[in-house]
């Protein structure tokens, strides 16, 4: 594939060298097209050795060629990285002062930026609003990711991984990977809902919403239009998927109100994937003022059921629309680990269950995940674990094949 990576002036600029390392040897052509800045922080040589190709930062370089449109013409892709605060807001206004705003205005590839600054130029609300024009215009905005700075503060401002961006900008364009959703609507839920049992306190559980949000942010990747239903998710654990232009997200608090996100979600979607961890119970009765020892001993609560969200989507499901659904399970060995999941998919009556073991010391608030797929019959249709993004690939893989 023809891929231009713009560079611009950032200390990031080093991450970059690996970014167009790592494409070069995938056997993609890659041009680079560093901004005068970026120089600066990595010189030419560099470049050129590094992508095999002459690098200009110049439009007045190789006229005859038309080289200032003709590059961003042949592009099937365009990542820019580091992306500063300065050539945000030059995206943002179209201007077109130099090789790199020529090329990002010739071309009519997907473009992908990985913002990399200070956390102070990253919030200001003129850098946001140049992210929102862009993302407003389709260019999908990697990162940035939190973390240590360079000047030694800390908080998002850090340019995301280069693996990472290769990752997340290549599934732009790479429509005929395996498994791919383009187009498709999707429903997904993650998190954990609260059951609010007076205004401080709630019946709750310890799901972080991590493998939903991961699942809905390799649907997006994928090309999925992702509808995400969230139940008190971190908003670092969301970060990512809430940036993704393809990515819509709900916030959501008690199982109730999830039920309702999910319907109105599902109405046009053609897959709906229930990862959140909902309450089965609430409490009867919600205590308009705290709960306190004057009030009276709590010796017990008393609870009544919730509805079961997935089943009764899974009940009015329209033809073709598939539906996922989750289970942790403790368990005594494997066979009964398998055993319930299937009783559990029968009972639900969904398409597909993911199926993991938990415990005191596993599953929750890890990145690492472990699944079984159940489908038609109790079939195990497939394994998968590492991390939590790469179990979700492989979900969606499963998914891509039931859906046919
Ligand atoms: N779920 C749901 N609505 C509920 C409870 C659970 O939609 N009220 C969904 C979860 O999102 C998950 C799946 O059902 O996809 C399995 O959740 P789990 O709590 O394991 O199911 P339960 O029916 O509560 O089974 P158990 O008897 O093991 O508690």
């Amino acid at each position: 594939m023809n891929i231009v990576v713009a560079v611009t002036g950032g200390i990031a600029a080093y991450k970059t060298v690996h970014l167009v390392r790592l494409l070069v040897t995938a056997g993609h052509h890659v041009t680079v097209v560093p901004t005068e800045d970026a120089l600066r922080f990595v010189g030419k040589p560099t470049w050129e050795a590094i992508s095999r190709h002459p690098v200009t930062t110049s439009v007045h370089e190789d006229v005859a060629q038309v080289r200032h449109v003709a590059l961003g013409q042949a592009a099937e892709l365009v990542i820019v990285a580091p992306a500063t605060a300065n050539t945000i807001a030059k995206m943002a206004a179209g201007l077109a002062d130099d090789l790199l705003g020529t090329t990002l205005l010739a071309t009519t590839a997907p473009v992908a930026i990985a913002p990399a600054m200070h956390t102070e130029m990253w919030r200001h609300p003129a850098t946001q609003a140049n992210i929102d024009t862009l993302r407003g215009r389709g260019v999908a905005v990697l990162g940035p990711d939190s973390g240590e700075l360079t000047g030694g503060d800390s908080g998002p401002g850090r340019m995301r991984e280069p693996e990472r961006i290769v990752e997340q900008a290549l599934a732009l364009v790479d429509h005929d990977a395996p498994g791919d959703l383009d187009g498709l609507r999707v429903a997904v839920s993650a998190g954990g809902t609260r059951e609010p049992l007076d205004p401080v306190r709630f019946l709750g559980n310890r799901s972080s919403g991590r493998q939903g949000v991961a699942l809905a942010l390799a649907a997006a990747d994928l090309g999925a239009e992702v509808a995400l239903v969230c139940a008190h998710v971190e908003e670092a654990v969301l970060a990512d998927a809430a940036q993704h232009p393809l990515t819509r997200v709900e916030h959501v608090g008690t199982a109730a109100e999830l039920g309702a996100a999910m319907r109105t979600a599902a109405e046009d979607a053609a897959v709906i994937v229930m990862a959140a961890a909902v309450a089965d119970y609430r409490p009867a009765e919600v205590s308009e003022r705290k709960l306190t020892k004057e009030s009276g001993p709590l010796r017990s609560i008393e609870l009544v059921p919730n509805d079961d969200i997935v089943a009764a989507l899974a009940a009015r499901r329209t033809p073709g629309q598939v539906v996922v659904a989750f289970a942790a399970e403790t368990a005594d060995d494997h066979a009964q680990l398998l055993a319930r999941a299937r009783r559990k998919r029968e009972r639900k009556g969904v398409d597909l269950l993911v199926v993991n073991e938990v415990g005191w010391d596993r599953g929750f608030e890890t990145s690492q995940n472990s699944v079984h797929m159940i489908g038609e019959e109790g079939a195990v249709l497939a394994q998968a674990s590492g991390t939590k993004r790469a179990v979700a690939d492989e979900i969606w893989n499963v998914v891509a094949d039931v859906l046919g």
